[in-house]
């Protein structure tokens, strides 16, 4: 049997660990893309709602992005020297950051960044205790995997006692196009975060907040909730961690969601997108960080893989396409387009409610017409299969995430409502 075929198998067989459920549900091999589109062994082809969460976010195969990684790939793929490929990006880079968070250290996935982040904010305030928001998400590892509220019995059998979690005020009742209308701040969770953080011994050297919950659903938050964080921050001593890694580089039309809510975050967490497909990821923040950091040394911030040629050439490329002419603007102009297909969607479908998001990072839930609430695993993943079988990935279910590439035309995006109406039409899957 060729390789292929026998892809899923091999890799439950051999892959460490459980396999990716979303791979194991959609029962698909996928042998390449084509811009917005993922083609499977037997050349059908699937509008790419997922991106591989966040991160094909300039498609598949852009010419400007697999020219640069190949031509730098044969040039010089390592190296532990200075080059001009790490210069050229950092440059690039600074001209794009929020200002007086120019710097940047780079490296090659998300956790690793919000570790450095995190680590960043303790050794420079001196605390320990970090802040994070309920069913957030930062990453997997031994350090950040307990922020959100994920893990906790694991947690406490550790005794990790300095990462805490507080309710996020996600927005209700508004959709992606009535959300810039929302009045709400998140008051009362920053209420409640003040009342948490007073009985910290040793105090907070940070919170760590995605713009809007991406793992969770694309669940944005009370449209004034980032500015009130952020005086709550600065009154209080604290750090403000920014984790950008779905956010950020275009997808909710603005370069970093730092704009688009009119934010200035003390640590900047980049990933995903950054790099289109090929691994890079970093921490950006202002000098008195670093300078009085434990990052200050020489080799301190390094990792084998950060700042490696291709990848400073690929994320060179991502720039240059997503600060390119009419590259926002699109992000903008499709986003909106998708918010009013996604508004009679709702008003269509048994099965749709809480449409919601900002730019390219949009979302609605999934509900059980016979319950009201939102639709089981079995249900889930009829209605999974089903956007599948009309041509569309989605990224999860029962609270679909939206994560267009951000390259997406008007006619694939009216292409991909015309899946969703059909997929999750009245009586689209039976029981
Ligand atoms: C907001 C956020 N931060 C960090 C991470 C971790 O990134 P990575 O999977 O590259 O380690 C993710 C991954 O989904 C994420 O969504």
């Amino acid at each position: 049997m060729a390789a292929t075929a026998r892809a899923p198998d091999t890799i439950r067989r051999l892959g460490g660990g459980g396999p990716r459920r979303i791979a194991e549900n959609a029962g698909l091999v996928i042998t390449h893309g084509e811009g917005a589109h993922l083609v499977d062994t037997e050349g059908r082809r699937y509008l790419d709602f997922a991106t591989a969460m966040g991160v094909a976010a300039i498609g598949h195969g852009h010419p400007r992005w697999t020219e640069a990684l190949s031509r730098q790939a044969g040039r010089l793929a390592a190296c532990v020297l200075h080059t001009p490929e790490h210069a050229e990006y950092l440059e690039a880079l600074a001209e794009v950051l929020p200002a007086g968070l120019e710097r940047a250290a780079l490296y090659s996935g998300g956790t690793e960044a919000v570790e450095v982040a995190v680590r960043l904010a303790q050794s420079v305030t001196g605390r320990r205790h970090l802040l994070s928001f309920t069913t957030g998400f930062h990453g997997k590892s031994t350090g950040v995997r307990f922020t959100g509220h994920r893990h906790a019995d694991e947690r406490s059998w550790l005794g990790v006692d300095w990462v805490h979690d507080v309710d996020y005020p996600i927005c209700a009742g508004h959709d992606a196009i009535s959300y810039p209308e929302c009045a709400g701040d998140g008051a009362a969770a920053l209420d409640a975060l003040d009342e948490y953080a007073a009985g910290l011994e040793g105090g907070v050297a940070a919170v760590i907040v995605e713009p809007i919950l991406g793992t969770a659903g694309n669940l944005p938050p009370e449209r004034h909730f980032l500015r009130a964080l952020r005086e709550l921050c600065s009154r209080r001593g604290w750090l403000l961690i920014d984790d950008e890694s779905i956010t950020g580089f275009g997808r909710l039309g603005t370069v970093f969601a730092a704009s688009w809510y009119d934010v200035a975050p003390d640590i900047l967490v980049l990933g995903k997108a950054i790099g289109g497909g090929y691994p890079l990821s970093g921490v950006a923040a202002g000098s008195e960080l670093w300078d009085n950091s434990l990052f200050a040394e020489p080799s301190a911030t390094s990792s084998s893989y950060g700042a490696n040629p291709v990848a400073c050439a690929a994320g060179l490329a991502v720039l240059d396409i997503v600060t390119g002419d009419g590259f926002l603007e699109n992000v903008r102009g499709t986003g909106a387009r998708l918010a009013a297909g996604l508004r009679d969607l709702e008003t269509e479908s048994p099965y749709v409610a809480a449409t919601r998001g900002v730019g390219l990072m949009l979302g609605f839930d999934l509900v059980d017409p016979e319950t009201g609430g939102l639709a089981g695993p079995e249900l889930s993943q009829r209605l999974f299969l089903s956007c599948l079988e009309h041509g569309l990935l989605v990224a999860q279910v029962p609270r679909v995430r939206l994560n267009a590439p951000l390259t997406l035309g008007a006619e694939e995006a009216d292409a991909a409502l015309e899946a969703l109406a059909a997929a999750l039409a009245p009586g689209a899957v039976r029981g």
